[in-house]
């Protein structure tokens, strides 16, 4: 058995690698990878929270990055064979494949949704949880990507997404989707709020 101190210094530096990770794909691409490190436990939590595993069908995650709203969804209790994770970098693929096995990662762009995930019927999805930095896109391709989305989703179903912003990055279209929105977590840096879409 591994000693409890050697346990958390391995934890510790893996969490350093991570965050060593995710600079470099900010100094990379900072427009695409959207944020300097990864979000926080409190805010990663309360995505996972807002999934519905209960509902029939697969979850599937945009932009997952190094995996940590992947693993609250695994921490709490959904099987990793359940979870698709669309990711667009190719280390972040490489890292979630060896992380959590038995997940399904795809490698591709999330704004041409139902191109990348060819075969997915509309309607065949539980949740979907975005972790993708929307506002760096425009207004009309938020839009497009979240009906998308939609169509993808079990009517009713949420697409769960978080912004650092005070506005939703997409606006309520009464009779055609709603949002709610979470209390800000101010455990998390920047302080951000988990949005939560469903058709109407
Ligand atoms: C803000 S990070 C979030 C990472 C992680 N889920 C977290 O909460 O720390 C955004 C992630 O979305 C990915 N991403 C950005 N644009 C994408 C796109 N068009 N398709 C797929 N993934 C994308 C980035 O590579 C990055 O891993």
């Amino acid at each position: 058995m591994n000693h409890p101190v050697a346990v958390r210094a391995k934890r510790f530096s893996s969490k350093i690698l991570d965050e060593a990770r995710f600079f470099r794909s900010w100094v990379e691409n900072p427009l695409k990878t959207g944020a300097v490190s990864p979000s926080g436990p409190a805010l990663s939590k309360l995505m996972a929270s807002e999934a519905e595993p209960q509902r029939a069908g697969a979850i599937l995650e945009l932009g997952p990055g190094t995996g940590v709203v992947t693993k609250a969804l695994v921490d709490r209790g959904i099987d990793a064979n359940r979870l698709i994770a669309l990711e667009y970098n190719d280390d972040f693929c490489t890292l979630l494949r060896r992380r959590f096995p038995g997940l399904a990662v795809v490698q591709g762009d999330a704004y041409a949704l139902k191109q990348t995930l060819e075969g997915a019927e509309d309607g065949s999805l539980a949740s979907i949880i975005s972790s993708l930095p929307l506002f760096t896109r425009p207004p009309a391709e938020r839009r497009e990507l979240l009906l998308q989305a939609l169509e993808l989703l079990e009517p009713g179903a949420p697409f769960i997404q978080f912004s650092y912003a005070l506005v939703p990055p997409v606006p309520a279209e009464p009779g055609l989707f709603t949002v709610e929105r979470s209390p800000w977590v101010l455990m998390n840096l920047p302080p951000a709020r988990v949005w939560v879409y469903r058709k109407a």
